[in-house]
């Protein structure tokens, strides 16, 4: 076909026109096969035509094969004029955002177009499915499948307008064999086994507007537990493996809450009708993903004293700021993050008091600082825009968009007071519910709300340099303010560590234990910063004392622990180590300790990643083999 494609301008990271014809419903079916690994099946896609004189619809691909691609005319199961279709090779970028479908419009154009595609999605070639083997799941007697779809991977299941940019309701039919659990990222409204080929086949419908970023499959041996009391308006509920569910319901069962609490907050309903949450096998590389109606989260969580539950926080956060109103291009994905940080401290001041909100927010502007420092100040990353042509969005993927974006509206909220800025936040989700923005829509939002409060507003908007916040590198213009003891009485503890005060350690574990998670990691994050400080006799202090080699702390602890020992050199932490790094696969773990590990001793950490890679996620070991071969 004689026609370019071309890197959206207001999505660098997706080839479609959605400008010129735009995608507002897909109809998918998709068969899971776990013995040959694919994902196959149909997806029709209803097009808006925006400009009568369009020629091509170029959709993004990302590793699954086309086997048709046909227009349907008058109704899916009727008469169907099969269309040309090429894939684009662009040598420079497939490995960034892929190869696109090109597809040849019909002359004769109604309003809109109805278009049938027939896909197969292989495990290899797709970095957004992923499949497990029995031995990789918890029951260890069924495969699992799942997917993942933010940033660009939506376009690896099947050929789609992948861009945050364009919204779209759903209608989905999973097939899967008995006794397999096939679940969408949607409601489902049908389910039943057909007898003939002993095949379990369910109907589900995402009738809220969504980026196709938010749209997840996941297949396993699964069980359902409801977290809330069964007349609830909002039910919640758990997906597990079989037998894990127990203790699932048991680590989330503040979910209701924190439903409530962010109702409460944005001043918003929740617009999703029900919220459950899927727990994942370890392979899974993120702590959360806010897949709508249905959270995927890692198996770490089940701390087993609900510790780590604010990520569940954070992803019901989400439910407003992503999935209501999404940014529209990654660029601005602070937009999403940024907010939803922000937001999700606001629940655990709620919920649980304002000095932990601020242990949660300073532990979040350490992580930022330690990514600040490995990107480099300059580094364009370590803006609110960063720039990703030619690049996948994945691997600028850190802490900065969510902390300083945490930082700015702090900023913000500081100069107008939590009240008005709350209700800012309440009026800007009401107004672009459904939309996708940029950050000028925030902007817009809060000068207009703050000229109409604030006697002196004009002169407090005119403190805001929003250019600069967004576009300057490095650090934030402005820094939180974490006046509370709790920080500090963690510091001193860590002080008293590096400087050998013996003496005044004897209470140090008790101390320790007392403290909530987040206190703990300030303690840590502060001896990590403070690493070119600790000797072997610091080092084993800390170690001895806190029994941080023999305890069974929560994978968050446990992860810098390890770091802290790699950064001092110390190897007698390989034991635990090695099996943490075969237990789980959450990148913001595992990757870290990798990277320090081949700072420490690279050959020990190389032979351990390729004995056991084939545990990790697709992208998880694409992210480090880059590190581990470089
Ligand atoms: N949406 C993200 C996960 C994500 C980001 C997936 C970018 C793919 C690309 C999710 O909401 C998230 O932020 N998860 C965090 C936990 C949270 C408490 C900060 C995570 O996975 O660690
Ligand atoms: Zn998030």
């Amino acid at each position: 076909m004689n026609f370019t494609p071309i890197h959206n301008p207001e999505d660098i990271s997706t080839y479609s026109n959605f400008q010129e014809i735009k995608q507002k419903e897909l109809d998918i079916e998709a068969e899971v096969d776990f013995d040959s690994k694919l994902i196959k099946g149909y997806v029709t896609g209803l097009y808006e035509i925006l400009k009568p004189e369009v020629e091509y619809l170029i959709l993004d691909s990302f590793g699954p094969e086309i086997l048709s691609v046909e227009e349907c005319i008058n109704n899916v199961s009727q008469s169907k004029n099969p269309l040309k279709f090429e894939m684009y090779q662009n040598n420079s970028d497939k490995e960034a955002i892929g190869t696109p479908l090109i597809i040849k419009l019909p002359e004769k154009k109604e309003k809109e177009i109805s278009i049938r595609i027939q896909y197969v999605a292989k495990n290899d070639k797709c970095l957004g499915i992923e499949f497990l083997e029995k031995e990789q799941t918890y029951s260890k007697k069924y495969p699992f499948m799942f997917t993942q779809g933010e940033p660009i991977y939506a376009r690896s299941i099947f050929p789609c307008q992948d861009t945050p940019n364009v919204k779209v309701t759903c209608k989905v039919k999973t097939i899967a064999p008995d006794p397999i659990t096939f679940l969408f990222s949607g409601i489902q409204k049908a389910h039943y086994l057909d007898s003939n080929n002993n095949k379990i086949i369910k109907e589900y419908v995402q009738n809220v507007p969504i980026p196709t970023y938010l749209i997840a499959f996941a297949a396993g041996y699964l069980e359902y537990g409801r977290l809330n009391d069964v007349n609830s308006t909002i039910p919640c509920g758990v997906w597990t493996e079989v037998g894990l569910n127990e203790k699932a319901r048991f680590e989330f069962s503040e979910t209701e809450t924190y439903v409530t609490s962010a109702e409460k907050y944005f001043k918003f309903p929740y617009q999703w009708t029900s919220y459950d949450i899927l727990i994942l096998p370890p392979s899974f590389p993120y702590g959360g993903m806010e897949n709508p109606n249905l959270t995927f989260v890692t198996p770490s969580l089940l701390a087993g004293d609900k510790s780590l539950a604010n990520v569940i926080g954070h992803e019901i956060c989400h439910s407003w700021t992503g999935n209501l109103v999404t940014n529209k291009n990654w660029k601005n994905f602070w937009i999403n993050e940024g907010f939803t940080d922000f937001a999700q401290r606001k629940l655990t001041k709620m919920m649980f008091g304002e000095e932990l909100a601020k242990l949660e927010a300073k532990e979040g502007e350490d992580s930022m600082y330690r990514d600040i420092e490995m990107l480099g100040k300059e580094h364009n990353f370590t803006s609110l825009s960063p720039n990703y042509d030619g690049i996948n969005p994945d691997d600028g993927f850190t802490t900065i968009p969510y902390e300083k974006g945490f930082a700015f509206l702090s900023f913000l909220e500081e100069l107008v007071g939590e009240e008005l800025f709350q209700n800012i936040i309440a009026s800007y989700i009401k107004k672009y519910k459904f939309k996708s923005v940029d950050y000028t829509a925030f902007k817009n939002e809060y000068e207009e709300m703050v000229k109409k409060n604030l006697n002196d507003g004009e002169n407090i908007l005119k403190k805001i340099d929003w250019d600069a916040w967004i576009n300057t590198p490095g650090k934030p213009l402005k820094t939180v303010d974490f006046n509370t003891n709790l920080i500090k009485e963690a510091q001193d503890l860590a002080e008293k560590f590096l400087n050998g005060k013996n003496d005044e350690l004897n209470d140090s574990k008790e101390k320790f234990n007392s403290w909530h998670t987040s206190q703990k990691l300030v303690f840590l994050k502060y001896l990590m910063k403070n690493s070119d400080r600790i000797d072997d006799t610091v080092y084993n202090n800390v170690r001895d004392r806190l029994a941080l080699n023999k305890e069974t702390y929560n994978s968050e602890i446990k992860s810098i622990w390890y770091q802290i020992a790699l950064k001092t050199k110390h190897n007698d932490v390989y034991p635990e180590m090695k099996e943490f790094l075969k237990n789980i696969g959450r990148l913001k773990f595992i990757r870290p300790i990798y990277f320090d590990w081949i700072t420490f001793n690279k050959a020990d950490a190389k032979e351990f990643f390729e004995k056991n890679k084939y545990l990790y996620h697709n992208m998880a070991v694409r992210l480090i083999e880059g590190k581990i071969n470089g």
